[in-house]
Parts: C-alpha cells; structure tokens; sequence
C-alpha cells in the first residue's frame, strides 16, 4: 500500500512529467542549457543570407523560431533569379513548375505540400496545412485548391529565364543532375530561437527538367527536414532520391538525440549515404545543415563546393562545408 507521501511524491512528479509541456512548454531542460550567446541561431542551406537575415529580424526581436524559418523560406521562394525554388524555378520536361515545401514546429505539428503548381509562397501553405487541416501533406490540385480557398493568389511562376533554359535542355533533353548546380538547390533553414523551441522549413521547385509528377525529399517530413524539440533540428539539400532513401533529417536529429554534436551526427549521416549507395553518390551532391537545442550547428556533404548561411551573435555569415569526398 502506498503511504501518504509516497502517493503525493508520485502524484506531483507524474503531473508534472505528464503536462510539463503544457505548463512550462519554453523553457530550456536544465540540463540542456546553451552556452551564453549561442541563442537565437539560424542556419540555411547554400548562400542563403538573405534568408537568414529575413530570419533573424524575427528571432532578434525574441519571436518564434517557427515565424523565423517560414520569414526566410519566403525569401528565395520569391526570387526570380533563384531556379531552384518558387518563382523562377526550373520547370519539369513539361514545362511544369512544380513545388514540394514543408515546415515542422517546436511542439513537432508538421504540414507539407508537394507537386503544387502557380503558388509563390508554398511554405506558407505548408503552415496552413499544418494548423488548419487535420493532415500533414496535401499535394498536386489539392494543394492548389487549398492554397486559393486560403487566399493565395494563383500566378504564372515560369519566368522567361526558366523558360529559355528549359528550351535549351530539349535540344538534348538529357536526365541528369549536376552536382551543385549554379551553386544553390533547395533550400533548407533551421532555428532555434531564444526561448529553446526548435523549427525548420524547406522549399524547392525540385531536380530541373524532372519527370512530370516527380516529387522529392524536400515535402517528405524526416527525408528533407525534421525537427524535435527534445533534440534538434536538420534539413538537407541535393539529390532527392539519394535523402529520401536514407531519411537523413530524421536520422541527424536521432544522431544528435543519442548525444552525438550535429557536426558529427551530420558526417554519420552523409557516411552511411556513401555507404550504402557508393555508385549514386559519386556524381550526386548531397548536404545537410542542423543544430541542436543548445544552438550548436553542422553542415557536411558528399562533394565540395556546399556552403551555408549561418546567423548568430549579429554575424551572418556565409561559410564552406566540409565534404566526405575531395577533388
Ligand atoms: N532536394 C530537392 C529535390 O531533390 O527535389
């Protein structure tokens, strides 16, 4: 039989346990406190500073990471001259402009959207889809027709650049990604704001001149992002059959979670790619970003040539990852 102290001992510390989220759902695990200085933290896929900065008007002011991430998403979403994501990005071999985006939260709610067609913004969808639907992914004219019950304006996303360069690639037609293509891809951007919540996000137009309803990692919750706010968060660029395969965002966080720094749970992560795929990775680029709760960051990938935007302590700045392969 339980004493009456044993029984108020228990009762406190399970209600505790069990609503902790929810009665104190911010603040950093004594255990898990960062170093001074190392919170807020944004980091992106490629020479994303603009994203980064976008980000860090919001985490600097003491918002969300969640606003954070989506703030900088929309920036190469709305650029022309960025044919890797949103407006601007190249179409599929129909001439297709076709968008995979997802985006998770501190509490680890995630929405995704995937082969969606004449929306500049489908990060922003994404996040309507995880706080308005009960489901996590909606894709092709589902997605659509959600994004203009919603409000957003239904555009032509096919610039005359995109249009030209896919002209081009018809004369040959060939299939074949090229690793770092003009140096940017997806774009995958982490945070972890001051009060310790984690969020990521990740938008693409996807592999240029792919199949027509080809869909990647960047949609696939675990495959092109994960976010767990007991642990970190990842997001990854590159060959999206090759992430999709080896669900490397989910398996950096779980890399982090088992105490691993995200800089060596990153290299794991891309080493057991080139294990276990030794013939794709040799001409495909893959590449991650992460960081765990404590604002610690890694970034790694097959080939050189994978750089990232990180912004902490009012530096932004743009640095090159290390890569497992060297010319
Ligand atoms: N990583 C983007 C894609 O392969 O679609």
């Amino acid at each position: 039989m339980k004493t009456r102290r044993q029984f108020l001992h228990n009762s406190l510390f399970g209600a505790l346990a069990a609503g902790a989220g929810n009665w104190w759902p911010d603040a950093p695990s004594f255990f898990e406190r960062p170093a001074k200085g190392a919170l807020p933290v944004v980091i992106a896929t490629w020479n994303n500073s603009r994203a980064t900065a976008a980000a860090w008007k919001i985490l600097s002011a003491g918002g969300r990471a969640l606003d954070a991430v989506e703030a900088g998403a929309r920036i190469p979403e709305a650029d022309p001259e960025d044919t890797s994501v949103g407006y601007g990005g190249f179409p599929d071999r129909d001439g297709h402009v076709t968008l995979d985006a997802c985006i998770m939260d501190e509490f680890g709610n995630a929405g995704s959207v995937s082969f969606l067609e004449h929306i500049m913004h489908p990060i922003s969808v994404a996040r309507r889809v995880m706080e308005k639907t009960p489901h996590v992914m909606l894709s092709g004219e589902g997605a659509l027709q959600f994004a203009l019950k919603e409000g957003f304006p239904k555009e032509n996303l096919l610039t005359e650049k995109a249009r030209r360069a896919w002209e081009e690639w018809k004369i040959k037609s060939e299939y074949k990604p090229v690793i770092n293509i003009e140096r940017h891809d997806t774009i995958g951007i982490v945070a972890v704001d001051a009060r310790q919540r984690v969020a990521g996000a990740c938008t693409t137009s996807g592999m240029a001149f792919k199949m027509h309803g080809r869909v990647g990692d960047s949609p696939i919750i675990g495959a092109g992002m994960f976010a767990d706010n007991e642990a970190g968060v990842a997001a990854a660029t590159g060959l999206g059959e090759l992430v999709l395969k080896t669900l490397g965002s989910f398996l950096i966080v779980e890399e982090i979670r088992r105490g691993k720094h995200p800089q060596k749970a990153v290299e794991t992560v891309i080493k057991r790619l080139a294990q276990k795929y030794p013939k794709d990775v040799a001409e495909n680029q893959v590449g991650y970003v992460a960081l765990d709760k404590k604002g610690r960051h890694g970034a790694y990938s097959l080939h050189p040539g994978f750089n990232y935007a990180l912004y902490r302590q009012e530096q932004n700045i743009v640095f090159e990852a290390g890569s497992l392969f060297h010319k």
